[in-house]
């Protein structure tokens, strides 16, 4: 039997894809057909563990239209989730790729504010979940209105469920969670948030696994996993670092890379695999999402493969 996963997003998105031949200002720019995903941390999350084979519920506050689309944009995938009701409306990002120079312009909306006793709410129903919860993924932004201690809270409500709580976020609400004796279990930042986190520029390898060894030492989490985009990632615990080597791949779009390395990650460990093989997954299937169409994996791809090609030092 598999362990249960939760993942908890607050700030859930519904993304909005399209293509344009070139982005130039002043002009109507013509869209391609546009494509919606369901998104933000914790759903990607789940959804990528759906297309695992496993199962995950997601927690995410929705609201208005938007929310409605996204509850069932997830029914249609068969992703289990709770949706707790708000007043305000979910929000859209739209990620539009400029044909003529293949870059993606990701542009990115704030989300409806949670009031206070919204965010009670999305609590309260994290705190009645019933045991056993094996993992709760604490993922994405967080909207307007939240208090910037939101994921430290989580944190705590994970471990009175038992649960090994893994947290991606960024700028002041990753400050909140990363401090000393946190309960975190694993902390997932890429370069540019460990230098915010750490305070300082960090420009070889060797920097960057002395500042996430900073993490293990002071107990901000029990492991770091520091990922490194097309460079792969770098798992560091208290007595291992280990560090992957992503495949090379052709890169088809970069949104939710790191959700899909979460994802593989905590699909094996809930499986029972070791934390050294569970990030290898990860590290794989991260690639296949950067390599398929769409935020998760395409329907197409070998992930033997990928995991394969994924070298371990
Ligand atoms: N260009 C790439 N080629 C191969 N693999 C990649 C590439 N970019 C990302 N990956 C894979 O995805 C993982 C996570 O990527 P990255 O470090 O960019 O996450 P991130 O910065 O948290 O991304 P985001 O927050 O935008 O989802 C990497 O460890 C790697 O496995
Ligand atoms: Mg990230």
């Amino acid at each position: 039997m598999s362990g249960r996963i939760v993942t908890l997003t607050p700030n859930p998105v519904m993304d909005i894809r399209t293509r344009v031949s070139q982005v130039v200002s002043d002009r109507k720019l013509r869209c391609s057909e546009p494509v919606r995903q369901p998104g933000g941390g914790g759903l990607n999350v789940a959804r990528t563990i759906n297309w695992l084979g496993g199962r995950a519920c997601a927690l995410f506050p929705a609201g208005g239209g938007t929310g409605e689309d996204l509850r069932h944009c997830l029914d249609t995938e068969g992703v289990a989730y709770e949706a707790i009701p708000i007043a305000g409306e979910t929000r859209e990002n739209m990620i539009v790729l400029e044909e003529k120079s293949g870059h993606e312009y990701r542009f990115a909306m704030p989300g409806p504010v949670l009031s206070q006793e919204e965010c009670g709410a999305l609590l309260d129903r994290l705190r009645s979940l019933d045991p056993p919860v094996d993992f709760l993924v604490a993922s994405g932004s967080l909207p307007p209105g939240a208090p910037e201690d939101f994921f430290a809270e989580v944190v705590r409500v994970g471990n009175q469920l038992g649960a090994r709580v893994i947290v991606d976020t960024h700028e002041r609400p990753l400050s909140h969670v990363a401090v000393p004796d946190s309960g975190v279990f694993l902390l997932k930042p890429n370069r540019g948030e460990l230098e915010r986190l750490t305070d300082r520029t960090l420009s070889s390898e060797e920097e960057e696994e002395a500042a996430a060894r900073e993490l293990i030492a002071d107990q901000q989490a029990r492991a770091v996993v520091l990922s490194r985009g097309a460079k792969g990632a770098m798992l560091l615990t208290a007595d291992q670092t280990i560090r992957y080597r992503s495949p090379p791949v052709g890169v088809i779009t970069r949104v939710g890379a790191g959700d899909n390395l979460i994802a593989g990650l905590v699909h094996k460990l809930s499986q029972g695999a070791s934390l050294a093989e569970a990030v290898h997954f990860g590290v794989a299937v991260g690639a296949a999402a950067v390599a398929s169409i769409g935020t998760g994996i395409g329907g197409w791809v070998d992930l033997e493969e990928f995991l394969q090609q994924t070298e371990v030092a």
